[in-house]
């Protein structure tokens, strides 16, 4: 009778079911928060170069990982074809995660170092004149398009807010810093007058470095 009570009015039986839902969920999510194993960096995981991260945002801004996925599951035919699964370790400094969850061209998580940098280049000028049945679209602008730098220092001092307290920790147990404050003043020299094309492949190289 009470089953049937509960069943027969939508909003007691909504707000029953987000209860329901919402203990299942603290069951599983809470602990996470907590583990080491998924908040804490992988041994030789490092930050992100200014140059990489500025071709993390062009990354974002093509849309790449609309296609591109960058979490390798694990499973025989994905780590037989990409190498070690990913693990939460090597994510833990991603803002915003670029796992993705569509695969029109292969996962990306471990691309870093299997091509030259001249191949990524071409590749990226027009996928077909490396790989003739390719049908992702060539980003012939990324070669001519210039880094100012404007941004960059900000863009790395707003990471140091985003991972505080996920830093290695110094000699006393304190988290330090992704980026100090010497690697933020440089940070426009370091991108200013590069293209973009050359950013973008400082990051592809970068991806997976922390595990192979
Ligand atoms: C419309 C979907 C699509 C988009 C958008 C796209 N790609 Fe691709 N990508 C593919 C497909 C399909 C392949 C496989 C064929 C090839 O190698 O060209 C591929 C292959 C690649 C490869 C080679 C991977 C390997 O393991 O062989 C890299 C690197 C790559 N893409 C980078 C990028 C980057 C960087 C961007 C954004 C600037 C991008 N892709 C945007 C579809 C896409």
């Amino acid at each position: 009778m009470k089953h049937e009570f509960i069943e027969k009015n939508v909003g007691l039986l909504a707000i029953l079911i987000i209860v329901a839902i919402s203990f299942g969920g603290l069951a599983q999510i809470t602990p996470l928060l907590f583990q080491k194993e998924t908040n804490q960096p992988v041994d030789d995981l490092r930050p992100y170069t200014a140059l990489e991260m500025e071709g993390r945002d062009i990354y974002i801004r093509e849309g790449c990982h609309v296609c591109h996925s960058q979490m390798i599951r694990p499973f025989r035919a994905e780590t037989e074809r990409y190498g070690h699964y990913s693990v939460a370790g090597e994510h833990v400094w991603e803002h915003p995660f670029l796992w993705g969850s569509k695969r029109t061209g292969p996962d990306l998580a471990r691309v870093g170092q299997r091509y030259s940098d001249a191949w990524h280049e071409v590749h990226l000028i027009n996928p077909r004149d490396v790989v003739p049945q390719s049908n992702m679209p060539g980003f012939p602008w990324l070669a001519e398009n210039l880094l100012t730098g404007e941004e960059t220092g900000r863009k790395l001092e707003i990471f140091n807010i985003l991972t505080a307290g996920q830093g290695r920790l110094d000699e006393n147990g304190e988290p330090i810093p992704l980026y100090s404050e010497e690697e933020i003043a440089g940070a426009k020299a370091a991108v200013e007058g590069k293209t973009e094309m050359q950013a973008m492949i400082a990051y592809l190289q970068s991806l997976g470095h922390a595990l192979r």
